[in-house]
């Protein structure tokens, strides 16, 4: 084999045609009859297949054998214009090599359609379906997006450690990072575990979240934004819930609150049309397969602007609601953590479009929020989408020293981890304002994908690590 490969997603170009042209890739199905076979061959680039149409005249049975779904193959023929319907062109196969065969006695991937759930037991070869193939090159695209979109505002890029001593959300839900050996732990006289033996000489976890080294770098650099991997081990088995995430965590000097939802609003809504823009072809096969309102739906979002209003007020829509008659399963009131019940029921019956909810409980939200002057409430920001709930979480910060310490004794959080932190407030500090955009909620949107375990390659959840 001589020529230069073709990529699939480059030879529905016109120009090609007439040409001779050299693709590879794997075989998803082949048929036909004793005169000519198809075979439809992907190699990854694009959602679509090529059509090679294979003359028995020129191949025996027994060359075409091994061809069976999920085979591999290096094909060289004529590009020409398509007789057959749903493709503009096909290749005339001129030479055919096997690279490997795919015994179908035991290739789990055949035509017919799978479960999600059976899916997700062979997550090592679910990205060969055209499923999860749409799924991760829209995955892929949604990275570039927020890359390009932080970067043409003069965000930096900052890397915050993954392997941290605080807890950032405070929320008791860290992984452990520790070299000791667990069957022989070192202790003091009251029975507490002796960490100064440990790698790090202290207790070390994987991060919940880069935010606090983020407001280092803010008010250093002005603008930033973090884009990494997150740990949480909290047990909750739900569609929407991951021990392992990534997140998008922009950071800015001298932003209050309206301007941090008006960064949240236009991130989003770049991202969204990066994928109508970019991805049409994969988002289109996953609106007709799955999910017929999806583009519909994304197109919404770039079309309105989203509510904003106050935990208060989202309280007062929801309990007017149940007096209405409507049943939640969990209880509204003053104070609650409102469940995704209650956001869906705001986005997605009351307002019908995306709301940003300010303004929560202090009670509920983290320790470096600014107060307000009510004493009760904080400057929390969560932006509530469609189908999903909770998509940012963000808040002005507290900036003044007096108030942050006071709070951080409130809560009991050890203030000697907090020192570094605080020194932000005692030098030079300044308004600022900051969210989290969990990656998997976006890609649950953009993908229209019910499950947040079908848009990451490799999901972490309680008592499952495989892969
Ligand atoms: O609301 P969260 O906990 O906020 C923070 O971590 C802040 N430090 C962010 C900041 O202000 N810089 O998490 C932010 C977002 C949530 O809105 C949600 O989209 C996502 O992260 N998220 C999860 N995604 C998947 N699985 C989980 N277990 C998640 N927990 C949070
Ligand atoms: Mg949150």
């Amino acid at each position: 084999m001589s020529l230069k490969r073709t990529k699939i997603v480059d030879i529905f170009d016109a120009s090609l045609v007439g040409q001779q042209v050299c693709v590879k890739g794997w075989v998803r199905t082949r048929r036909g009859n004793k005169n000519v076979q198809f075979v439809a061959l992907n190699d990854g680039s694009t959602i679509k297949n090529i059509q090679v149409v294979v003359d028995l005249a020129k191949f025996s049975e027994e060359e075409l054998k091994p061809i069976t779904t999920g085979s591999s193959l290096c094909v060289e023929g004529l590009l020409v214009e398509s007789q057959g319907k749903g493709q503009t062109c096909e290749i005339q196969a001129e030479k055919i090599e096997i690279y490997g065969t795919a015994d179908p006695e035991s290739y789990p991937l055949q035509k017919k359609g799978h479960t999600m759930e059976f899916l997700r037991d062979i997550a090592h070869l679910r990205p060969r379906t055209n499923t999860f193939g749409a799924v991760f090159r829209i995955r892929h695209n949604m990275a570039i997006a927020i890359h390009r979109f932080f970067h043409e505002r003069g965000f930096f890029y900052f890397h915050t450690p993954i392997i941290t001593a605080s807890d950032c959300e405070g929320a008791g839900q860290m992984f452990q990072v520790t070299t000791m050996n667990l069957y022989d732990l070192k202790k003091d006289e009251n029975g507490s575990i002796r960490y100064d033996s440990d790698f790090f000489g202290k207790q070390a976890s994987l991060t919940v979240s880069g935010q606090l080294e983020g407001e280092l770098a803010a008010t250093a650099l002005g603008a930033i934004y973090t884009f990494g991997p997150t740990f949480r081990a909290e047990n909750s088995n739900t569609p929407r819930h991951l021990a392992e995430f990534w997140m998008i965590e922009p950071e800015v000097a001298f932003n209050d609150i309206i301007d941090n939802m008006d960064l949240a609003e236009d991130f989003i809504k770049y991202c969204v049309k990066w994928a109508l823009d970019n991805c049409y072809d994969d988002v289109k096969f996953l609106n007709d397969m799955f999910d017929k309102e999806l583009i519909e739906r994304l197109e919404g979002v770039l079309k309105q602007d989203f509510v904003r209003l106050t935990y208060t007020e989202g309280i007062k829509i929801l309990e007017d609601a149940v007096a209405g008659g409507h049943k939640f399963e969990f209880p509204v009131y003053w104070g609650v953590d409102l469940a995704s019940e209650h956001e869906r029921f705001l986005v997605e019956e009351h307002f019908k479009r995306p709301v940003i909810l300010t303004d929560y409980p202090k009670e509920i939200k983290a320790f470096y929020m600014k107060q307000n002057e009510d004493g009760k409430t904080v400057r929390a920001m969560d932006v509530l989408f469609p189908k999903i709930g909770e998509i940012i979480g963000g808040s002005e910060r507290e900036e003044s020293y007096d108030k942050l310490v006071a709070r951080i004794e409130e809560l009991n959080i050890p203030m000697k981890d907090m020192w570094w932190y605080l020194e932000t407030r005692k030098f030079g500090t300044v308004p600022h304002s900051g969210f989290g955009l969990g990656f998997e909620r976006l890609l649950l949107f953009v993908t229209g994908m019910s499950n947040i375990r079908d848009v990451i390659p490799f999901p972490r959840t309680p008592n499952n690590a495989e892969f």
